[in-house]
């Protein structure tokens, strides 16, 4: 995720920057850039890569003399990693400068609009438009602060904003929505930054920005105002993390905290999407002609990615009537696929970099197919080589085990089934709207179970000691057990295998014994007498189980004690979209289970984050 730091003070501004950049730099990134303000001019340096070339490229800051200066850490969302689309970013006459983390969802309209009135664009991010925008409410106001306010009334998305004026060269203003941006108060200097950690070798006094405020800052102080430009004051906090749990933000890992970011990553790769009460694929040029000739769909992936293709196939099939199978990407290119040109490949991909998916991906490609992608890593190669991609706009994953990425890849297939659905005719158009409707809230729903946490970690205390564990479940619940079983296993090394509900008596019954656990996915209401029956078979043979269902069938789930011995209860959703809250629990787990055996969480042995190699 990008990284913002902002510095008004008496020192060298580079030098504090860079060090601040190289902080931040465990949020993942791909270029990175200083802005400094000097003699009335405002000199910016950029660079691809890491913070080591744009240090080379400043000799460490002694090129950008300075006292005020903005610094930036880019993590790609709009337009390819490279220099040219590295902030800070200029205002087309290079009167303002801008960093800025989030996504700004109307830039097109608003670039449209810049373009009418002259202004010329040279990158393919959002973040010009933001400092165009800018720049054109200062010259009708001749105010920065006013065209700061103006411009953030008409922005959509979410923002962090640094922002350097040439007419004001010792200020810096700050504003944001929807993205954590802080003040970080010091002794005749002050600071902006994304995240604490960059500033905590200089000072502990913050104050934490509020959506739409504004805060201007120099050296002599910090001036905070309301969008409406009423000034205000607030008092400062003290941190009282030290610099490595800053980076996880006060979490113990980078897992659960990937786990507790997971509505902000659903809300940011929903909200582009889902638009004045419709699906809005903006710039994919995928035609609704193209998504009616679709006879048959296979989804292709790798890992924790092609268990979100097990959810989103009975997702698509049910909403969208297509055959839809789907297939490990190790396997797909030697699986003889039966392919046309009425097939489409749908590839799921955190990094964008696995070798079986993007192999899978050509060899799809090379039959005829059209390959629809949904990829966090912009630019990677498979969002470069298929034909439609769709971004998760999830932040880097850090932890090896993949968990924001489910989640948002799970969400963006509910608007692909959505989406195959309303164009083929297969969905009634109220049912399409409400279903849009309840889609908008499912970040809400997912933060709701974010407060299982506490009962989940006594749960997963009593379990953890086991050496093996299965996790059953039917129809989509089945789809989630797979991917609970795998989350435990490469956290916890615990070994344990995911079976459909009604399979385990046809073998695997056998290995059951005496408090070996069984979790129970029970959240398909449709299904839920035939699992318990399941359950209840295991139960009897000595098995400890642990069921996962909503709060409306807990009653019954909890009080079927031939069944389930402990009972974990989601908040209630539509079943369409329930397999989005009821892999949190999973995940949180797989988590506490590792946490209780001291595994190394975010870095397991044998794993790595990127597979690429076949
Ligand atoms: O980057 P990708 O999504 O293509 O990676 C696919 C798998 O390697 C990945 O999901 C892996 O299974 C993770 N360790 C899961 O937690």
């Amino acid at each position: 995720m990008c990284g913002i730091i902002g510095y008004a003070g008496e020192r060298e501004a580079a030098p504090i920057l860079l060090g601040g950049l190289r902080r931040l730099e465990y949020r993942g990134y791909d270029s990175a850039g200083l802005v400094v303000a000097r003699d009335g001019k405002l000199c910016i340096t950029k660079a691809a890569g890491y913070i080591s070339n744009l240090s080379e490229a400043v000799h460490g800051g002694a090129d950008l003399p300075g006292t005020v200066g903005l610094g930036h850490t880019r993590w790609a969302t709009h337009g390819k990693p490279n220099e040219t689309n590295a902030h800070p970013h200029i205002s087309d006459g290079g009167k303002i400068a801008v960093v800025h983390n989030g996504t700004i969802e109307n830039y097109t309209r608003l670039r449209d609009f810049l373009v009418s009135k002259g202004y010329e664009f040279f990158t393919q991010t959002d973040t010009e438009v933001a400092v165009n925008l800018i720049a054109y409410f200062y010259a009708e106001s001749g105010d920065v602060l006013h065209a700061v306010a103006s411009a953030a009334r008409r922005m959509e998305g979410q923002y962090a904003l640094g922002i350097i004026c040439e007419d004001a060269p010792d200020t810096i203003i700050a504003t944001k929505r929807d993205a954590p941006l802080f003040i970080a108060v010091g002794e005749r200097e002050n600071f902006i930054v994304s995240d604490v950690t960059a500033v905590l070798e200089h000072t502990r006094t913050i104050i934490r920005l509020r959506d739409y405020e504004i805060a201007v800052l120099t050296k002599d102080g910090v001036t905070l105002v309301t969008s409406e430009l009423d000034e205000f004051t607030r008092e400062t906090e003290t941190v009282g993390w030290d610099v490595s749990s800053a980076e996880k933000g006060g979490f113990e890992h980078f897992m659960i905290k990937e786990i507790t970011e997971q509505p902000d990553c659903v809300r940011a790769a929903l909200s582009p999407r889902l638009r004045d009460g419709g699906i809005y694929l903006d710039g994919l040029g995928i035609s609704d002609e193209y998504l009616r000739s679709v006879e048959r769909i296979y989804i292709t992936a790798c890992g924790t990615a092609s268990y979100v293709g097990l959810v989103a196939k009975y997702v698509v099939e049910k909403l969208a009537r297509v055959p839809t199978e789907v297939v490990y990407a190790s396997e797909f290119r030697y699986s003889d696929p039966i392919i046309t040109d009425r097939t489409l490949v749908i590839t799921l991909s955190q990094s964008g970099t696995t070798a079986d998916t993007i192999a899978a991906l050509r060899e799809a490609k090379r039959r005829g197919a059209k390959v629809l992608s949904i990829v966090n890593v912009v630019g990677s190669v498979i969002a470069e080589e298929s034909d439609w991609t769709l971004y998760t706009y999830a932040g880097p994953e850090i932890c090896v085990a993949s968990t924001k990425a489910y989640s948002t890849q799970l969400a963006l297939s509910y608007v692909v089934a959505l989406k195959l659905a309303q164009v083929r005719g297969t969905i009634e158009p109220e049912r399409f709207s409400e279903l849009l409707r309840v889609l908008a809230t499912l970040p809400d729903a997912i933060a709701a179970t974010l407060p299982l946490r506490e009962q989940i970690q006594y749960l997963a205390s009593r379990y953890a000691s086991r050496d093996n564990m299965f996790f059953i479940g039917r129809n989509v619940d089945y789809a989630l057990a797979v991917e609970g079983s795998h989350k435990l296993k490469e956290v916890s090394y615990i070994h344990s295998e995911a079976f459909a509900a009604g399979e385990l008596k046809h073998g695997t019954i056998a290995l059951i014994e005496d408090g070996t656990p069984v979790v129970t996915v029970a959240a398909y209401s449709p299904l839920l007498d035939k699992t318990l029956s399941n359950a209840a078979e295991v139960k009897s043979r000595g098995a400890r189980v642990l069921a996962v269902t909503t709060e409306s069938l807990r009653e019954k789930v909890e009080s079927n004690r031939d069944a389930v011995d402990d009972c974990i209860a989601i908040p209630d959703f539509e079943e369409l979209f329930l397999p989005s809250l009821a892999i949190i629990p999973l995940q949180m787990f797989a988590y506490y289970c590792a946490l209780e055996r001291g595994t190394e969480i975010d870095k397991p042995r044998n794993l790595a984050k990127s597979v690429t190699v076949e």
